[in-house]
């Protein structure tokens, strides 16, 4: 894996976004694999910046997001939905028609779940996948557990996913205990990863799946496996690797 320790937030963001940009410019039909979260909002706000000074032409990439909560409908504001619009979509001249988004809002989730998987092969599979990283080591929505799952389905929010996500909430009742999420397939079919960690509190995450053994109770550490992986972690979160 490729390490990237930056100082803080802001030159995270700033080397993510050069790194997007980069696959963009040298294949404008690039099909990007997108992460929703804290951590990359200001990856997508440095992409908005380039694209609004005529940097960066998303007129014909493909997106297609990682995962969205069940239970919440696209226009609640804090679906995965609302905030791509927020952060991305409604700021860039991406074409709507190629973005793809999962959703448990349909009337059979098994069906919607193997067509993603196969919108995401047709369009040629991900060229680069944005990945954040939760505390617990998840990756999309993959979470620590016996065995991990290769194909997008639905999955249960463990409660250390529940507890760190109910700051975007009012209470911890609020969270969704159920999301859709891309399987480890689709990830690590990707033909670049980008893994983004910011904080204290992903230290112990990426420390785990940089070096340790590879083992679904950290799913990031799958990642191991990969023979392009890029991690860009402010000073915070590389502070426990060895
Ligand atoms: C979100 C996603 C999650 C987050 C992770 C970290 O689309 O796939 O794996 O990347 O929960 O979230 P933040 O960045 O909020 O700490």
């Amino acid at each position: 894996m490729n390490l990237i320790i930056v100082e803080d937030y802001q030159e995270l963001s700033l080397k993510a976004a050069e790194m997007v940009a980069s696959e963009i410019s040298q294949n404008p039909q690039v099909v990007l694999g997108l992460a929703t979260g804290s951590t990359p909002e200001g990856m997508y706000a440095e992409l908005v910046k380039m694209n609004r000074h005529g940097q960066l032409d998303f007129s014909r990439v493909s997106t297609f997001n990682l995962d969205e909560y069940a239970g919440l409908d696209a226009e609640h504001e804090q679906s995965y939905h609302h905030y791509m619009y927020k952060h991305l979509f409604s700021h860039v001249n991406i074409n709507h028609l190629q973005i793809n988004m999962p959703t448990c809002e349909v009337s059979d989730l098994d069906h919607f779940c193997r067509e993603y998987d196969q919108r995401i092969a047709a369009a040629g599979g991900i060229d680069l996948q944005v990945l954040g990283i939760g505390g617990n080591g998840h990756i999309g929505f993959n979470e620590p557990d016996h065995q991990l799952r290769v194909q997008t389905h639905l999955v249960d929010l463990t409660v250390e996913t529940i507890t760190a996500n109910s700051r975007f909430f009012s209470s911890t009742e609020e969270v969704p205990k159920q999301a859709i999420t891309m399987g480890l397939g689709s990830i690590m079919l990707a033909k670049k990863i980008l893994l983004l960690a910011a904080g204290k509190n992903k230290a112990e995450a990426i420390a785990g799946s940089l070096s340790g053994l590879i083992t679904t109770a950290l799913p990031a550490s799958l990642l191991q496996l990969h023979r392009d992986v890029t991690v860009i972690a402010d000073r915070e979160a590389a502070c426990l690797i060895t």
